[in-house]
């Protein structure tokens, strides 16, 4: 029976890119990934997908397709696939494949080792493709930290927890496109936040009040 991989290729930069990815990435008849996720594998030779936020859901069910007809198949994931990655668009599509889930250095992992953030007790949540949900809410008052992919746009992501009544002081940090060379670490306050521009890759943390 023919495999689908779910590689975790890290936050970006190949320094965070594990050999087990390689190797899982490496064996397969397609490569199915993003350009910037398919550039990491400059040794690979066979066939590749180029994935697209527009064509993800067909892109899934493509790949699972090729395994039926016996391809194996790997789906390269940014980060790791388990958190707001491609495991579970997967198993909602189909839960009787041979997979195999090969772990990535998540942006949050990279993020906390930034912070210097232990991150066995904070809240972590995405809102990426969720719109800015009030369900973040719920966390920023149990006094833990709370680690957010945002929907996109951390800047808006800070102007609706401040519509919502969250402090303007509370201290918060962004990092922004972590592993790549122009890297920043914003440390400060809420409401700064709401005023500057980042780019699309930040992970923010709230510290608890
Ligand atoms: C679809 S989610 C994938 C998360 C991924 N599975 C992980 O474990 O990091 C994409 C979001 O992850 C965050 N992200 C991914 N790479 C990043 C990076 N290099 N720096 C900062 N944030 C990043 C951004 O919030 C981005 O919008």
């Amino acid at each position: 029976m023919a495999k689908l991989y779910l590689v975790g290729t890290g936050p970006g930069s190949s320094d965070y890119l594990t050999k087990a990815a390689i190797k899982a990435a490496e064996s397969v008849d397609v490569l199915v990934g993003s350009q910037r996720a398919l550039d990491l594998f400059p040794g690979y030779t066979g066939d590749t997908l180029i994935l697209r936020a527009r064509n993800m859901d067909e892109m899934m069910k493509k790949s699972v397709f090729l395994v039926d007809e016996g391809k194996n198949v790997a789906i390269l994931s940014t980060g790791d696939p388990g958190f707001s990655g491609v495991l579970k668009p997967i198993l909602r599509l189909r839960d009787d494949l041979d997979i195999e889930v090969v772990p990535g250095i998540s942006s949050l992992q990279l993020a906390a080792a930034r912070l210097q953030l232990p991150w066995d007790e904070i809240n972590l949540l995405t809102l990426h493709g969720k719109g800015n949900s009030s369900r973040i809410l719920e966390f920023l008052g149990n006094r833990k930290p709370t680690m957010v992919l945002p929907d996109f746009r951390v800047e808006k992501l800070a102007q609706f927890l401040l519509e919502k009544g969250i402090d303007p002081e509370r201290k918060v940090a962004v990092c922004e496109r972590l592993s790549y060379p122009d890297e920043r670490v914003f440390k400060g306050r809420l409401e700064e936040v709401a005023d500057l521009k980042f780019s699309y890759l930040c992970v923010m943390v709230v510290y608890s009040e």
